[in-house]
């Protein structure tokens, strides 16, 4: 319909003036590097944390249960795509987040999308910090709950919003990171969790960047060694740190089995294939017998950020804010020249004038790109 395609062209040059059209790239290669045309470049993009996504156990797992389960599911977890896979990779991550259940959707955008409706509905407050993740924004608006931003990480703001606000909603949700994945600071968890706890709120933790990085692999909820009444609900993905693909929350057996009476995400929508829940199990798996592969993201991380002069992250993220979009586009180009892969991320995925790149790091990552890349970062963002 021409006027559907003058709608889109309209919105795309928009975004052009702007320099916030984005484009995709065609990539091929595993472990921490990628090519395309014959050039090949260190891969300082991905959310591979730890290396895994391309590790023979994940595939073997992989193959053994393509061949046993055939390649789709078939059918939605209610109905007769539960497969046995599920229940013990639930069962692992319960483990892993120490929670009493788990419950797994198919990516960690669905889990936000549908678990935070499935809890908080008209009626209800949804306390959320700015910077969390655009799916936890997006459960929060379709939940119908009264939705409050929060100062990226202000403790005070929190208790300043329940204090005022707490009494005229009957439930209420605080949602925020372990690990920010545009900024790659840690949250206050422990603050938050007090807070939390005082107010009788909710609070969900979206641990996207942490599971199986931080705390020995647990993620940062269990590194602040909070309860599980301090934080019942423990949001993570398989597609990062793990190597697969697909999204859990970590919780109690009670409500992982109103999840599956109330979150549309799940109910409605065709299950995980076997053969990425067994990749995953083999994942969680490898976290809690390599601690030293769970350690190598962050430590390089660290090495980059000192090197750089920049605040020491939590994880295995680090941002350099170079404000405008267009510095960001000319400083990944630059990176691109000489070998290193580093996204600009630009608005609307972050705050207006706070245009970056963002390293993240892996353990499939060896020495020599990491000292290549700080060499050619000085030069680049401190000439
Ligand atoms: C904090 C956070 N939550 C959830 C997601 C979505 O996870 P998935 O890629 O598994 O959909 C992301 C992905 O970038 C994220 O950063």
């Amino acid at each position: 319909m021409r006027s559907l395609d003058e709608f889109a062209r309209d919105k795309l040059a928009t975004r052009e003036r702007a320099s916030r059209r984005r484009r995709l790239t065609h990539f091929a290669g595993h472990d921490a590097h990628i090519h395309r045309h014959g050039r090949r470049w260190a891969n300082f993009a991905a959310n591979d944390y730890l290396g895994l996504r391309s590790d023979p156990r994940l595939i073997r797992a992989a193959e053994a249960a393509l061949r046993d389960e055939g390649c789709g599911a078939g059918a939605s977890r209610l109905i007769t795509g539960n497969h046995p896979g599920y229940l013990e990779l639930e069962a692992d991550l319960a483990a892993l987040e120490g929670t009493d259940a788990a419950r797994v959707f198919g990516s960690g955008y669905l889990t936000n999308l549908g678990l935070i409706p499935a809890l908080a509905g008209d009626g209800d407050l949804i306390l959320i910090d700015r910077l969390a993740h655009a799916c936890m924004w997006s459960g929060a608006r379709l939940s119908g709950a009264t939705v409050r931003p929060v100062p990226h990480n202000d403790v005070d703001a929190f208790e300043a919003a329940l204090r005022e606000s707490r009494d005229q909603f009957r439930h209420c949700l605080m949602l925020t990171e372990g690990v920010f994945s545009m900024d790659g600071d840690a949250s206050p968890l422990a603050a938050l969790a007090d807070l939390a706890t005082a107010r009788d709120a909710w609070l969900l933790v979206d641990d996207a960047h942490g599971t199986g990085v931080t705390g020995d692999g647990a993620g940062s909820v269990q590194a602040a060694r909070l309860s599980s009444e301090a934080v019942p609900l423990r949001v993570g993905t398989l597609s990062k740190g793990l190597g697969a693909y697909g999204g859990f929350v970590g919780c109690s057996q009670v409500v992982a089995e109103l999840i599956i009476n109330r979150a549309r995400t799940l109910v409605y929508s065709t299950a995980l294939p076997a053969s990425i829940v067994a990749a995953a199990r083999a994942a969680v798996a490898i976290v809690r017998t390599e601690p030293s592969r769970v350690r190598r993201p962050t430590a390089l991380a660290t090495r980059f950020a000192n090197a750089l002069g920049c605040p020491p992250p939590a994880a295995a993220i680090v941002p350099v804010v170079v404000h405008d979009e267009q510095a960001a586009l000319r400083a990944a180009s630059a990176f691109a020249e000489h070998g290193f892969w580093v996204p600009a991320i630009r608005p609307p995925t972050v705050p207006d004038g706070t245009s970056r790149l963002r390293f993240s790091f892996s353990a499939a990552h060896t020495d020599d790109d990491v000292e290549g890349l700080i060499d050619v970062a000085q030069r680049i963002l401190h000439p």
